[in-house]
């Protein structure tokens, strides 16, 4: 026997071959000590005391082969799914599902999956499923209502943002950076230095849904105060790692805003009001917030029909008429605006609206 187990399973299974079954049985229980991902060791263990050579609760003993099998087709599940490989993606969630059909994860999986494939009328199923399952669920509500007949609503729940958010925060800035080629901040800080009026160093600055802190990052070397306000703490406690922040605020954005009168000289929004459709309420917060002549400059998803809408990703997209409207409402002008790609989604070009608006 080896320190790491490497023959323990050689030998237990030589020892189960000449039936001395208890004897084997300890060297397997040995080894998944040391392994306890080591799937062989486990289905050869809830054989025997499924045959009742040992002693040991059969129905336990194969859950926990089981578990261990799905968990491993689950890793493979999720990576396929990062790199777009729907069709084994949708293979390893069916496969789960056949061995454990509570596996909640994999039904997200498969909605997740059919979406990815471009199968939304099968992505629809799989998140209310989910739904069905976990009817508090923030997230399974608000994905059955972005690809659902059923009413829309306005905004996405500060619930769907902050459990959306807590749940990507550890692979945000990977997943965005790397994977997505996501490029708000940058392109969002082009066009603040393109409309610059010289007047654009000390500036008192909120990040509104900093996030991770990504546009933090481009915008501090301005900022004589930097202040940062998400609804996630787990997005926050990244934000904090950076160490640019002078203040990270857990809160709503429209309510910070609301509720600090011509606290800033910028507001800057990447990648934010995609969370947001009907944005009156948040440009007539940051018509509060902003002192005279103070910005906000924000990207959205660009759609060319009226108003905004809900789309099957859950996130909302704008016309940029509606944005010019609806700043003219809250009483800022647009200064400028571009149309720009965000970042990529299944291999196609986010299409963006990058504006600057500006307090009178
Ligand atoms: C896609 S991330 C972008 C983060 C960051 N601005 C960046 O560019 O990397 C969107 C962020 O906005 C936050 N968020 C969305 N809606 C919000 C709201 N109404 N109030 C506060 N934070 C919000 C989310 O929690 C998330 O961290």
């Amino acid at each position: 026997m080896t320190a790491d187990g490497t023959d323990l399973f050689g030998q237990a299974s030589a020892l189960a071959s000449e039936g001395k079954s208890k004897d084997a049985a300890f060297l397997y229980r040995q080894l998944l000590e040391i392994q306890p991902q080591h799937l062989a060791a486990a289905q050869a263990l809830a054989d025997l005391v499924a045959r009742g050579d040992v002693a040991g609760d059969p129905a336990a003993a194969c859950k926990a082969a089981i578990d261990i099998e799905t968990g491993s087709i689950y890793s493979v599940a999720k990576t396929a799914l990062n790199h777009e490989r729907f069709d084994v993606a949708l293979r390893c969630y069916r496969k789960i599902l056949d061995l454990d059909p509570e596996y909640e994860d994999a039904i997200w999986g498969l909605a997740e999956a059919n979406y990815g494939n471009g199968d939304r009328k099968e992505a629809l199923v799989w998140y209310r499923r989910y739904h069905d399952l976990f009817p508090d669920d923030p997230e399974a509500a608000h994905m059955v209502a972005a690809l659902g007949d059923g009413p829309k609503p306005v905004r996405a729940s500060d619930a769907y943002v902050k459990e959306t958010f807590d749940n990507f925060a550890e692979d945000f800035d990977r997943q965005l950076l790397e994977d997505l080629e996501y490029k708000a901040p940058k392109l969002i800080y082009a066009l603040f230095r393109d409309v610059s009026t010289g007047k654009d160093k000390n500036l008192a600055i909120l990040d509104a849904g900093c996030g991770t802190g990504l546009a933090g990052v481009e915008f501090k070397s301005h900022a004589s105060s930097l202040i940062g306000v998400d609804l996630s703490p787990e997005m926050l406690k990244l934000a904090e790692k950076r160490k640019i922040y002078d203040e990270l605020l857990q809160e709503e954005l429209a309510a910070c805003m609301q509720a600090r009168a011509g606290a800033f000289d910028l507001i800057v929004a990447a990648d934010v009001f995609c969370y947001i459709g009907d944005l009156a309420d948040t440009l007539a917060a940051a018509g509060v917030a902003l002192r005279s002549s103070g910005r906000l400059i924000f990207s959205v998803e660009a759609q060319s029909k009226r108003g905004f809408s809900l789309t099957g990703s859950g996130r909302y997209a704008h016309k940029p008429a509606y944005i010019r409207k609806a700043a003219e409402k809250a009483g800022l002008r647009e200064v400028s605006g571009r149309n720009e790609n965000l970042r990529m989604e299944y291999g196609e070009p986010v299409k963006g609206y990058l504006t600057v608006l500006e307090k009178p």
